[in-house]
C-alpha cells in the first residue's frame, strides 16, 4: 500500500493567504497543514509517499519536506503543470504506484483520528475502491453518499435534496486498477478530471465500499474551515489520535 497526497490547485477561495504561497504550506494548529495528511499516512504504517503539487510551489514543498526522513517515510515528488483536477493528479502517480493499491488524501483535509482501521479494511478488500465518509451539519455544500449496508448507491454532488447528510471526504482507497479507470472518464463541465467520475464507475461495478471517520473532519479551503481546521488541531497539539472512537 502507498499514499498520494495531492497538494496542488489554485486555492483561490483562500485568497490572499495563497496569493504568494500553496494553501497546503499554510500553518494549521502550530504546523504547515501538509503534515496533517503526512501523519494520517504514516499512522496507518504508510510510508511510500507520492506529494503531487504544482510547478510555482514545488520548490517550497521540497524545501519544507526534505526526504522524508524527518516523518520516518519516503516522499516522492511529481509537478502537475496545470490544475486540471484531482483525478488528473492522482494519474501522475501510476508509475508511482505500480503494482500496488494506494491512499489517496487531498492536501486540505484535516483530521484528528487515525485512518488505520479503514485501510485495514481495505486491505482485506480484494477489489475496487473505498471511501470515507462524514456526517455534516449542511449537505448541500457536499459530494453526499446513498448507501447500503456495505456498498455507496449514488453520489449527488452539491444536491437540492440530499437523501442522506453523510459527505464523501477528501480520503479515498484504490486498488491499482484506477489509474484505468481515470484514462476512461471525459473532462467534465468545468474543463476537469473530476474524482467523482472515477467513484461513479466503481458505484456502477457496485464496488465502492465506505467507512465513517471516527472523530472530527473538515477540509481548510474556505476561511470558515481553514479557521475550524485551526481549532481541531490546536486542541490536539497537532497529534492524530490512534484508533477508531
Ligand atoms: P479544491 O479545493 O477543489 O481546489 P483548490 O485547492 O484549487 O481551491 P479553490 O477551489 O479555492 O481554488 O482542491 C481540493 C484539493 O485537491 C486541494 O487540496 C488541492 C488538490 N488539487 C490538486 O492537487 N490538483 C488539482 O488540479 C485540483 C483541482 C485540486
Amino acid at each position: 500500500m502507498k499514499g498520494i497526497i495531492l497538494a496542488g490547485g489554485k486555492g483561490t477561495r483562500l485568497y490572499p493567504l495563497t496569493k504568494i504561497t500553496n494553501k497546503h504550506l499554510l500553518p494549521v494548529g502550530k504546523e504547515p497543514m501538509i503534515f496533517n495528511p503526512i501523519r494520517q499516512l504514516t499512522s496507518a504504517g504508510i510510508t511510500d509517499v507520492l506529494i503531487v503539487t504544482s510547478r510555482e510551489h514545488m520548490g517550497e514543498i521540497v524545501n519544507l519536506l526534505g526526504s522524508g526522513k524527518d516523518f520516518g517515510c519516503n516522499f516522492t515528488f511529481k509537478v502537475q503543470d496545470e490544475p486540471k483536477g484531482i483525478a488528473d493528479a492522482l494519474l501522475l502517480g501510476e508509475n508511482f504506484a505500480g503494482s500496488d493499491s494506494v491512499v489517496v488524501i487531498l492536501g486540505d483535509n484535516i483530521a484528528t483520528h487515525s485512518i488505520k482501521p479503514y485501510v485495514d479494511h481495505f486491505i482485506a478488500q480484494k477489489q475496487g475502491a473505498k471511501v470515507l465518509l462524514k456526517q455534516v451539519s449542511e449537505p448541500h455544500a457536499f459530494g453526499i453518499a446513498s448507501l447500503d449496508e456495505k456498498k455507496i448507491i449514488k453520489i449527488q454532488e452539491k444536491p437540492n435534496k440530499p437523501e442522506s447528510n453523510y459527505a464523501v471526504i477528501g480520503i479515498y482507497m484504490y486498488h491499482n486498477g484506477v489509474f484505468d479507470v481515470i484514462k476512461n472518464i471525459t473532462v467534465s463541465s468545468r474543463g476537469e478530471l473530476e474524482i467523482t467520475s472515477v467513484n461513479n464507475v466503481y458505484i456502477e461495478r457496485q464496488e465502492l465500499t465506505y467507512d465513517i471517520l471516527a472523530g472530527q473532519w473538515t477540509d481548510a479551503g474556505t476561511l470558515e474551515s481553514y479557521r475550524l481546521a485551526n481549532e481541531m488541531l490546536f486542541n490536539i497539539d497537532n497529534r492524530i489520535i490512534d484508533g477508531e472512537m
